[in-house]
């Protein structure tokens, strides 16, 4: 009997409630939108982390615009231009006139010359000691014990861009050596 709450009271409790829950609405709302957008400025945008990413250069160091270079590039076409870190990298057109989204890391992983792409034999042949990639730069023939590595090639906002490539390489299917 004692603990059981007058009737008369119950709607007081129930207006007080709503009363907490609309102060607290009030106050919570406008400050949960200030904080998306301050939250968002620290999140990294796109999955990957488009903050990794370098701009491809062509051979004169301008930026390179998608639209612009499949214009010159035809299918087939491994061009070398600037990658992260300033490494030469293939971009690649692939044979529905389509960059891929790939680009190959030109460096030989024998003795690091620059592998040059022979066109009548589809592979990339090392001149320093004969080493051999095939057209997507995995390693068929030695002294390079791996594949070239690889790089995300992206378009963001027209233009080309490489992303480092962490994940299995997918000619392998092994862990990036590289990463
Ligand atoms: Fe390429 Fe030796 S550096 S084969």
């Amino acid at each position: 009997q004692a603990a059981s709450i007058p009737a008369d009271r119950v709607p007081d409790m129930g207006k007080r409630q709503l009363m907490n829950l609309i102060l607290l609405g009030a106050v919570s709302l406008p400050t949960g939108f200030m904080l998306v957008p301050y939250a968002a400025f620290f999140v990294p945008a796109g999955g990957r982390g488009a903050g990794d990413g370098t701009i491809a250069k062509d051979a004169i160091g301008n930026d390179i615009i998608a639209a612009e270079w499949l214009k010159t590039h035809g299918p087939g076409d491994r061009t070398l231009t600037q990658g992260l870190k300033g490494d030469p990298t293939y971009l690649v057109v692939e044979k529905d006139r389509t960059l891929a989204t790939y680009g190959i890391n030109a460096v030989c992983t024998h003795l690091g010359c620059v592998v040059p792409w022979n066109q009548a034999e589809k592979k990339f042949i090392c001149p320093c000691h004969g080493s051999q990639y095939n057209e997507q730069g995995r390693v068929v023939r030695g002294p390079a014990p791996l594949s070239l590595a690889l790089a995300h090639a992206d378009v963001d906002d027209g233009k080309v861009v490489f992303v480092p490539w962490v994940e299995t390489d997918f000619r392998t299917g092994e862990a990036p050596w590289w990463a």
